[in-house]
């Protein structure tokens, strides 16, 4: 009885909790209240805003492909929902790096718009 409650208890936390990269998109674009372009998401990950990196600086110009840090050179596996199936799963993990990783790269947060744009890029990413 116990084991079935346990197992109960973790598909509804997984049903609850488990987002794609679909719905990662879908909140930013409402956040944004307007639709996401995949072109200018390729242009804003791939462009320096002023600061020292982009974001192809660590994660490259081919998210499908895995990546390095700028400055640590440790590893980092593919950002492309495609190439890496853990990737836009887990909502804490996704706020939390696209927070440092916009404030490293741009000195601020990224607006919605440009959260959406990104996301429309790398779900095209074959
Ligand atoms: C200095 C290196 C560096 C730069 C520049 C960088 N990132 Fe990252 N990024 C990382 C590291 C390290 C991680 C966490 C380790 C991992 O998840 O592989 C990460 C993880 C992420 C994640 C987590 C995704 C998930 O669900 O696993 C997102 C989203 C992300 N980065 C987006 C961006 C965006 C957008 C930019 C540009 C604004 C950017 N990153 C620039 C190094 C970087």
């Amino acid at each position: 009885m116990r084991h079935i409650l346990l197992i109960a208890a973790a598909v509804l936390a997984t049903n609850v909790y488990a987002e794609t990269p679909r719905d990662f998109l879908t909140r930013f674009e409402k956040e944004a209240g307007a639709p996401a372009s995949a072109e200018r998401g390729a242009r804003f990950f791939t462009t320096k805003q002023g600061g020292e990196w982009s974001c192809a600086s660590c994660h490259t110009e081919k998210p499908t492909q895995p990546g390095r840090h700028a400055r640590t050179d440790k590893a980092i596996t593919p950002l492309a929902p495609a190439a890496n199936a853990e990737r836009f799963t887990d909502a804490a993990k996704v706020d939390k790096w696209f927070r440092r990783n916009c404030n490293d790269t741009l000195n601020r947060v990224c607006s919605p718009q440009e959260k959406a744009d990104v996301m429309a890029w790398l779900l095209a990413l074959k």
